[in-house]
């Protein structure tokens, strides 16, 4: 089983269907612990299924590399195999990504490269595109430039709102991150040190 720890920030949608996906046996990893930068909601999830959670917050002004050095030093205590940001919002320093790359993984709403950051639903939705989508990446030391995993397009209909199209994105975000996550684990998909 491939041992997996999840960072978020928010609500942990995509969070709860990944332990949801575990425990029906479709996805063959364990989530050992969730971390956050804040009490997020999501942790209930992790709580929900007995998952040790963690919180790691990056104080104002606080050092952004030491931050990162603690937060890496509770992921290590849970020899994961894999790290998982996904709805994380916090970006992390280049030697957490030294850190743990390559078995560390965003999921983006959007198609990269386009709309990278962390307001790409809303950059999609006012460019007025008529199509935007969803990726799951390699971390690397950029802001979403990594190796790109797997990605998909999603349509922007007609009466959406930035709500609406985030939300099925985010479907496909789940989707596409049981799939990576799955082919890691049957060894389907190698990931390079870049
Ligand atoms: C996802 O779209 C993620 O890619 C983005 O924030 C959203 C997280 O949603 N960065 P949730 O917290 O999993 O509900």
């Amino acid at each position: 089983m491939l041992r997996v720890v999840f960072l978020i920030s928010g609500q942990g949608s995509n969070l709860r269907a990944f332990l949801d996906s575990c425990a029906e046996g479709m996805i063959p990893a364990t989530v050992v612990a969730v971390g956050a930068d804040s009490e997020a909601p999501g942790l209930d999830h992790a709580r929900h299924f007995d998952i040790p959670t963690f919180v790691e917050p990056l104080e104002r002004g606080g050092d952004r590399d030491e931050w990162g050095t603690r937060l890496g030093d509770r992921i290590d205590t849970f020899t994961p195999d894999l790290v998982i940001l996904s709805g994380f919002l916090r970006l992390v320093p280049p030697s957490f990504v030294r850190r743990f790359a390559p078995m560390l993984l965003n999921t983006h709403p959007a198609y990269l490269p386009d709309f990278p950051g962390v307001h790409a639903v809303r950059d999609a939705f006012e460019a007025g595109v008529t199509e935007t989508g969803a990726s799951v990446i390699v971390v690397d030391e950029g802001v979403d430039t990594g190796p790109i995993l797997a990605q998909r397009h999603v349509p922007v209909v007609d009466g959406d709102t930035e709500s609406t199209l985030h939300n099925r994105i985010k479907i496909v975000e789940r989707e596409l991150l049981a799939h990576v996550v799955r082919d890691i684990a049957n060894r389907e998909t190698a990931i390079e040190e870049s």
